[in-house]
């Protein structure tokens, strides 16, 4: 198969690339991403070599674009993770969010129905969504309860829910920041294909993400960091909201068994039923970092800075991923005790990485790959 990835650059998308040029040498990979901020080349610089690999720099927005590399390269399959991702950032800059989830997807359900023609044989486009989609759960347990679920990632010490509902793939969407809504609209978009043109359609959505190479604008990255040179921890309201963790690769590996055995026009919902409230898993973070680095455990308690609520922070997220483990056999990997200090390491053994991009050079990356080429 000759394959685009989409946001292949950014956090989630370097996975899956990277887990696609090993695992399928027969397969040519395209990575199509126009390099914004949360683009970074540095996170492929182990496969960039390999010959079932191409970079291609482009924006999904630009239709000729990706409806000429399609017909250049017989793309038979895309896997379309490129967006903008931040909640903070949607909130100052909604359009930018319309712009590249919405039109973006758009331009490539559009280029994809041109070329393929009808011809659906083999074919196929996933779409990667969020759980955002789906708005926000009620705490209805605040102090925690035993989860009606219990998979590899969620049955270390920890393990709780905090409401008695989760997110199904019946359940309707209630976005309520610009990001969510733009992630929304390209999922009805994806929807719209299969049901009007008959396009081999998936979708995905999954919970919060966590592990190596994700941009320092989210919650752990940042947080490692700042912990690591004693810089404030800016803690949105009072810490109790609740997000669902997985593990980075595992997200990668679901992706891998859905654009292969997904059925199509199905969604299936992604998550580790890891309920953390943050100001729990900051905790967890501080002591890991502290002990890995050399100093007392919880030494740096006082950095935690409760600052001024996100406007619109949506209170709770819980995956229901029960459909996807029942009829593919998908399972989270890791416990969570052990991704997150499998995360710390990585981010405390690569400074060199958070270095560049902290200070904006790693901007600089693709401009020096390519001189002279
Ligand atoms: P990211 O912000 O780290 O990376 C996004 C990538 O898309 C970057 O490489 C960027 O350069 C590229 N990009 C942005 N606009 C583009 C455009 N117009 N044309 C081409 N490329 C463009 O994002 P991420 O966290 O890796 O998320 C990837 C996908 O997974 C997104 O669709 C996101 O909605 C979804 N998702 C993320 C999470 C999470 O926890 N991070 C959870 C569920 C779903
Ligand atoms: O649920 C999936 C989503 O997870 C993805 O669709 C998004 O692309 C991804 O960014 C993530 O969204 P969140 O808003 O949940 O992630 P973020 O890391 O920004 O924040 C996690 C929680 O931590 C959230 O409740 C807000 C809070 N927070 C975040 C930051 C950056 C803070 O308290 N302080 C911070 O500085």
């Amino acid at each position: 198969m000759n394959i685009i990835i989409t946001g292949g650059a950014g956090f989630i998308g370097s996975h899956v690339v990277r887990l696609f040029v090993n695992k399928y040498p027969q397969y040519k990979i395209i990575n199509v991403d126009k390099l914004t901020y949360a683009g970074n080349l540095a996170n492929l610089k182990d496969i960039e070599d390999k010959p079932n690999y191409k970079f291609v720099r482009m924006d999904i927005c630009d239709f000729d674009g990706i409806y000429k590399l399609m017909q250049d390269e017989k793309v038979d399959g895309i896997i379309h993770l490129a967006a903008e991702s931040h909640v903070d950032r949607s909130i100052k800059d909604p359009f930018t969010f319309a712009q590249t989830n919405v039109m973006g997807t758009l331009s490539l359900l559009q280029a994809a129905k041109l070329y393929w023609d009808g011809n659906y044989e083999g074919r196929r486009f996933y779409h990667i969504s969020t759980d955002e989609v789906y708005g926000a759960l009620e705490m209805t347990h605040p102090e925690g309860i035993k989860p009606p679920f219990s998979t590899k990632a969620s049955s270390g010490e920890h393990h709780m829910a905090y409401g008695d509902k989760f997110f199904t793939e019946e359940l309707k969407y209630q976005p309520h920041s610009p990001y969510s809504a733009a992630k929304a609209s390209s999922d009805h978009f994806v929807r719209a294909f299969h049901d009007t043109y008959g396009l081999p359609t998936v979708v995905t959505n999954c919970s919060n993400n966590y592990g190596p190479y994700q941009f320092p604008e989210k919650l752990i990255p940042l947080f490692i960091n700042n912990i690591r040179h004693r810089k404030p921890l800016p803690v949105y309201g009072k810490g109790e909201n609740v997000r669902d963790w997985l593990y980075v690769e595992d997200h990668a590996r679901a992706i891998d068994l859905i654009f292969h055995k997904g059925k199509i026009a199905e969604t299936y919902n992604i998550g580790g039923f890891n309920e953390w409230k943050n100001i729990d898993i900051i905790r967890v973070l501080i002591n890991t970092v502290d002990r890995l680095l050399g100093r007392p455990e919880g030494a740096d308690m006082d950095l935690i800075t409760y600052v001024t609520d996100r406007a619109g922070h949506d209170m709770r997220y819980a995956i229901d991923s029960s459909k996807l483990q029942r009829e593919l056999g998908w399972e989270p990997s890791l416990q969570f005790e052990e991704g997150i200090e499998k995360t710390v390491r990585w981010y405390l053994d690569n400074q060199e990485w958070m270095d560049r991009v902290t200070s904006g050079d790693y901007m600089k990356y693709y401009e020096d790959m390519y001189a002279g080429r």
